[in-house]
């Protein structure tokens, strides 16, 4: 299949456009670059030894999406360009939801008008709010505490009530968990503008000396060792999910989540990273993130019943790549 990739020249998107190429599909990217960089086009071209056709286009643009279509016989959507990061949607709630509502009914229009049935859509475990886990996809949405997630949710209605209206359009919603780790190759990775917010990267950071210390926020969740537990998915993992929920498209909406199904607290993460890498990493134990739940993990039975998909690789894995990439992309950096 000829596949548009939104956003693959991001972090999710970039790993995807490998998986994808190595499957034996050909993919076309849009992406306005606002938070990826043109060079992780050409390193997934690097990597497959495929052609990567690429726009640097914003898909709220719908005259330039449907130049997209026109030209390039497009079977199946992935659309995972947006903005993500929560804090900053509340500082600019209008922005999050123009770019990633408006994105998501443009691609939507551009299927119908140029009868394009297939639509893979990037979700979040987000929307589940604080449930109790494992989180089930049957289980009721509750509102998130910020724009970031509500878009997720909108988008993720939008396009259900599409495919209710329309027999012929089949989506599959992907709700991720905590993507981390990177390419085994080093080339491509999660390379995140300023200060991380999320924990691996910081981790990374703080390995490297680059930042000094790594605060664990909370010590008194009701966890195993009292520090947040997530369910982190290595970034390949997920990648070969799109290619599986591509493969197995059915008509109608469906959702899926894209975890391990296993949970890992924050200071367990940090001592396997430890290990995985035989660096010591420095922290220190401070107050809770606000907004943060306990304990966010997948129940990750529906992909494997239904896509045959499971994640395979393991916390270590996690560390050891998303490490690797570190210490490449600053060597890559510095070289420049
Ligand atoms: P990312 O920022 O690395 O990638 C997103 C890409 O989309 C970037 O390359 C950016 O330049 C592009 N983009 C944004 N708005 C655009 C627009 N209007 N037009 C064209 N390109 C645009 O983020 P990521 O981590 O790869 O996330 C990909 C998707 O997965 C996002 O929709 C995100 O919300 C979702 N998601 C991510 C995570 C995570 O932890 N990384 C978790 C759950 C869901
Ligand atoms: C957050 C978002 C989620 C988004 C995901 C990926 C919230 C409530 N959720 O998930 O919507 O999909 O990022 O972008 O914001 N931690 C530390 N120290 C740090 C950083 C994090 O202890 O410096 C802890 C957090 O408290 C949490 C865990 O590490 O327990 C994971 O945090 P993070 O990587 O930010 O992801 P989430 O908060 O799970």
């Amino acid at each position: 299949m000829n596949i548009l990739v939104t956003g693959g020249a991001g972090y999710i998107g970039s790993h995807t456009c490998v998986a994808l190429l190595e499957a034996g599909h050909s993919v076309v990217i849009a992406d306005n670059l606002c938070n990826s960089k043109r060079e992780s086009v050409e390193k997934i071209i690097d990597i497959t030894k495929k052609e990567v056709t690429f726009f640097e286009v914003d898909v709220t643009d719908q005259e330039a999406v449907d130049v997209i279509f026109n030209h390039n016989n497009i079977d199946g959507v992935i659309h995972f360009a947006g903005m993500k990061a929560v804090g900053e949607s509340v500082e600019i709630p209008l922005t999050y939801y123009y770019n990633n509502i408006v994105s998501t009914m443009v691609l939507a229009k551009a299927c119908q008008k140029y009868g394009v049935n297939s639509f893979v859509f990037s979700s979040s475990a987000t929307v589940y709010g604080d449930n109790a886990a494992p989180f089930v996809e049957t289980m009721n949405l509750l509102p998130t505490t910020n724009p970031y997630g509500e878009t997720k949710a909108m988008s993720e209605r939008i396009l259900s009530d599409i495919a209710k209206a329309d027999s012929e359009f089949s989506v599959s919603i992907l709700r991720y968990f905590n993507p981390v780790g990177a390419h085994e190759s080093g080339l491509i990775g999660e390379a995140p503008n300023g200060i991380p917010n999320n924990l691996m990267p910081y981790v990374t950071q703080v390995a490297k000396g680059t930042l000094n210390k790594l605060r664990v926020f909370g010590s008194d969740y009701p966890t195993l060792d009292g520090s947040g537990v997530r369910d982190f998915i290595h970034v390949v993992d997920l990648a070969e999910g799109h290619v599986a929920a591509l493969d197995n498209l059915k008509k109608g909406a469906h959702i899926y989540n894209l975890g391990t199904g296993q949970g890992t607290s924050v200071l367990e993460l940090v001592k396997a990273f430890e290990e995985a890498n035989g660096i010591e990493v420095h922290y220190e134990i401070v107050e809770r993130r606000p907004g943060d739940i306990a304990s966010c993990y997948a129940d990750a039975s529906k992909a494997e019943r239904e896509l045959g998909w499971t994640a395979k690789r393991d916390i270590f894995a996690m560390c050891r790549d998303a490490w690797k990439f570190e210490k490449n992309y600053k060597d890559l950096v510095e070289i420049k």
